[in-house]
């Protein structure tokens, strides 16, 4: 039967925002895509399921990435001497502009892609750029991985550059409807995702046509907030209305009220705007890599934490120069030190639970039931060989832990994505 098999293995995954489940040489059984949980044993009910014996590999749920920008992947680790903006302007736009053309964007988005798939991600939320063709392009590609992911072109019709703008909020606004009428009823795993690149992208003429398509299409929304001090001070000579950057997307509805929305960094949030954040439910996507890349500041993680903002991981391509979740977690632990120690002595560092939560059910929940092998999660898991750097006399957790901290792909041996063997 397709999709029915069970997973011999080290098995680890969140108990809860504070506790790690371990089970050392348990069964994770998956039926029809869906995990009905980790047994000591093959009960009667199951014994027709096929075994894949992953014996001493370490078996956790799929990571979620929450905030990738793809057309940023094969330039990663250009100009990380400049802050956001100077970044921006000097390297992003011109590299974006270039995904105009279809046979650049194809090799780029192909090398992306096949990177993704043997990472140990397995479900993202991704920028593109505002090309419609090569968004399609990249969709297509994502399709044929096997991976689920939200996928949005960018909108921007001010303060790019010559090669890459919008004309007017008007021709972003048909842009964005001829590409979801292009990609209507081609995909199973991947979805559109509006996709503002942030304020200072988008005239409040856009954000309205915007938040109009998000009511009519019912679509989930992405975007940046409250990365860096510039761009903030920037937000607010453009936007003199909104009472703090988040109100300028949540005046148009762009903000969490009609749908689910993703916000990356949030590293220098006011107040009011983390009660926005919170009242709305939108998740933050904390990069920590990238804060750094871009001496951005450090996101206030653990006070997010307690006042129970919806949080997950994004690594942030090419601001984060890593791929890997688990090198998001690790970063999100370190940054969260130097936040304790010279910033805040009342928030601790995060611990190997939280960040490991975050970035397994914590950006999982943007996707529905996924991020656990609980009963009834969707059964997402990936399948590591720490041999490499294995020591005798550690626990699994220990296990875990360094492979949070030292891990690559190249110990990435398995994937599955709802119940499908991805490789
Ligand atoms: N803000 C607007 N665009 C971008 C981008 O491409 N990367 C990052 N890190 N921040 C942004
Ligand atoms: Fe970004």
């Amino acid at each position: 039967m397709k999709n029915n098999f069970i997973i011999k293995g080290d098995i680890c995954y969140s108990k809860s925002q504070n506790e790690l489940n371990t089970f050392e040489d348990k069964y994770l059984i998956c039926k029809d895509g869906i995990s009905m949980g980790v047994f000591d044993e093959i009960f009667a009910e199951y014994k027709d399921f096929e075994v894949l014996d992953y014996s001493n590999k370490i078996v956790v749920p799929g990571l979620i990435d929450l905030h990738v920008h793809a057309p940023q992947y094969t330039y990663r680790g250009l100009g990380m001497d400049l802050e956001l903006l100077e970044w921006l302007n000097t390297y992003t736009f011109p590299e974006e502009s270039k995904y105009q053309d279809l046979t650049y964007a194809k090799k780029s988005y192909e090398k992306f892609v096949n990177d993704l798939k043997f990472s140990s991600t397995t479900r993202a939320s991704i920028f593109s750029t505002l090309h419609v063709d090569s968004t399609i392009l990249l969709m297509d590609l994502l399709e044929e991985s096997g991976m689920v992911t939200y996928v949005g072109k960018v909108n921007m019709d001010r303060n790019g550059i010559d090669t890459l703008q919008e004309k007017d909020a008007a021709e972003s606004e048909s842009e964005t409807k001829r590409w979801l009428a292009e990609i209507k009823g081609r995909y199973k795993n991947t979805f559109p995702i509006l996709t503002p690149r942030f304020t200072p992208s988008c005239t409040d003429d856009l954000m309205a046509r915007l938040g109009e398509i998000e009511k009519e299409y019912k679509l989930p929304v992405q975007s940046h907030l409250s990365e860096n001090q510039s761009e903030i001070a920037w937000v607010k000579k453009l936007s003199p209305k909104s009472t703090c950057y988040g109100d300028s997307y949540d005046r148009f509805h762009l903000f969490g009220d009609f749908s689910k929305t993703i916000m990356a960094h949030c590293v220098w949030s006011t107040e009011e705007e983390q009660k926005l954040l919170r009242e709305r439910g939108v998740f933050i996507a904390h990069c920590p890599n990238s804060n750094l890349n871009l001496s951005s500041g450090i996101a206030p993680i653990r006070k997010y934490l307690e006042e129970g903002q919806n949080i997950g991981l994004g690594s942030d391509i090419a601001g984060g120069i890593h791929l890997s979740i688990f090198k998001q977690m690790s970063d999100a632990i370190q940054v969260s030190k130097m936040y304790w120690r010279l910033v805040d002595n009342d928030f601790l560092p995060l611990t190997i639970e939280e960040a490991f939560y975050l970035g397994t059910i914590g950006g999982g929940k943007f996707f529905g039931n996924v991020g656990s092998f609980d009963k009834d999660f969707e059964f997402d898991a990936v399948v590591i060989d720490d041999s490499d750097y294995r020591r005798d006399g550690l626990t699994l957790h220990q296990r875990l832990e360094r492979t949070i901290y030292i891990s690559d792909d190249r110990h990435v041996i398995h994937k599955f994505i709802q119940g499908s063997k991805i490789f």
